[in-house]
């Protein structure tokens, strides 16, 4: 199957093969085409060009872009979709003055969360979740990381993680799936952290490696979450089991969480609320992308990340959305492109950059997703006719999105 889109306003973030990530400077520049044409083969982009050297060719399908702009997917490379019901009294509870810390004390958050996942049915999570899921496909989102962490048992575990592969097989999203289980201590491991840690390590892993259910393994590195030695601990076991590292730190504490990440070749360190300068040289010259979760910041009115220091010491930076019932319960990365460029000062170029290329950098996935290159999936998405593309952060309540392609086929 062969689509064509032609008289394309501008053709947003085309890259060679050899970009995996842009950091520091190169963040402010977005390569572009315009008045451009797109060609999709087989579920693959295989031509682009300016449209005066339109190919002579016979597509099945031909799409009239005229001012609109063409950009990839957007790469969120940081969700718990998969949970069940919602934590809106919490949100309520926390209008009314408590803070994110003290309903987690009193048993709220996470283990409120992992309550509900652990008596809801299978069934029922794959249906809230596939909802989620086609909502987010809607925005612009063309490759997803999901992460377990809602189960905190072997069989509440197991079954986040059956239902991102069961996301996975039925729709034409990329998606990554991260093994969570150190996301926080189940009351009856409150006192026995070594308890909890050797179930995730013995019973945990070897059934998640044997069913090949996850990529990656993640940690909630945290003061009265998983301490350093806790979270390298976990980091280590996973790759054993060949699963790489991409885990939560610096959210509410700055803790040494980094540099344990780096230490472990981490593939990320996401949320980064609270940077010391440390924390930012730490992660110079490393392959270790950062990752911002402005929703989150926006969600639950704490820090964002600093980007514009750490774009200035030279770093990367990816955006994600975080989407989970807790913290951020939004999947839309139009509004954390918004979001970064409205708070953390990111520019609309770095902003895009980091929720495209840099995003699928954070899930492993750069060498197919996240640029318009020859060979890379065709999950696009084609605006509506606006004047640039300033408009997708600056007119951060309106819905741009006329069209979705996901490897080469409309999705909505
Ligand atoms: O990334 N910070 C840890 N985990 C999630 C939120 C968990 C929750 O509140 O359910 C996050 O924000
Ligand atoms: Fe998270």
């Amino acid at each position: 199957m062969t689509t064509l889109i032609i008289n394309i306003k501008e053709l947003l973030q085309v890259r060679d093969s050899s970009i995996l990530k842009v950091s520091g400077a190169e963040m402010a520049i977005l390569p572009s085409i315009k008045n451009a044409y797109l060609v999709l083969k087989n579920g693959l982009i295989s031509d682009f060009g300016s449209m005066e050297d339109l190919p002579n060719i016979n597509p099945e399908k031909c799409i009239d872009a005229d001012g609109k702009i063409v950009l990839p997917s957007w790469c969120d490379s940081h969700t718990h979709i998969v949970y069940a019901g919602n934590r809106e009294q919490e949100f309520v509870d926390r209008i009314n003055g408590l803070t994110y810390e003290e309903i987690a004390n009193r048993g709220g958050g996470i283990l409120n969360s992992a309550k509900k996942l652990n008596e809801t049915s299978e069934e029922e999570i794959y249906q809230q979740s596939k909802a989620r899921l086609e909502e987010v496909m809607r925005l612009g989102t063309g490759a997803v990381e999901i992460k377990s962490g809602y189960g905190l048992t072997v069989a509440g575990e197991l079954k986040m993680l059956r239902v991102i592969q069961r996301l996975a097989q039925n729709y034409p999203i990329t998606i990554k799936a991260t093994f969570l289980g150190a996301h926080a201590f189940p009351l009856e491991f409150k006192e026995n952290h070594k308890g909890y840690i050797d179930l995730i390590v013995n019973e945990m892993l070897p059934e998640i490696a044997k069913n090949k259910l996850a990529h990656f393994i993640d940690a909630f590195c945290e003061t009265g979450y998983f301490t350093v030695e806790e979270t390298q601990q976990i980091m280590e076991a996973g790759i054993k089991f060949g699963l790489k590292p991409k885990i939560h730190v610096n959210q509410f504490n700055s803790i040494g969480g980094i540099q344990a990440g780096i230490k472990y070749n981490a593939l990320s360190v996401d949320h980064l609320e609270v940077m010391k300068p440390e924390d930012i040289k730490a992660l110079e010259n490393t392959d270790t992308m950062p990752v911002a979760l402005p929703s989150c910041s926006y969600f639950l009115s704490i820090p964002y990340t600093p980007a514009r220091e750490m774009i200035a010491a030279g770093l990367p930076l990816a955006l994600a959305t975080d989407y989970n019932p807790g913290s951020t319960p939004s999947g839309n990365m139009n509004f954390v492109v918004a979001t970064a460029c409205i708070k953390m000062k990111m520019t609309p170029e770095e902003a895009i950059n980091a929720a495209t290329i840099n995003g699928a950098y954070a899930m492993g996935i750069s060498e197919t997703n996240g640029s318009i290159t020859i060979g890379k999936k065709a999950n696009l998405i084609i605006t509506k006719p606006i004047p640039s593309y300033y408009q997708i952060p600056y007119a951060f309540g309106s819905n741009l999105i006329e069209t979705v392609l996901l490897e080469g086929e409309i999705f909505a």
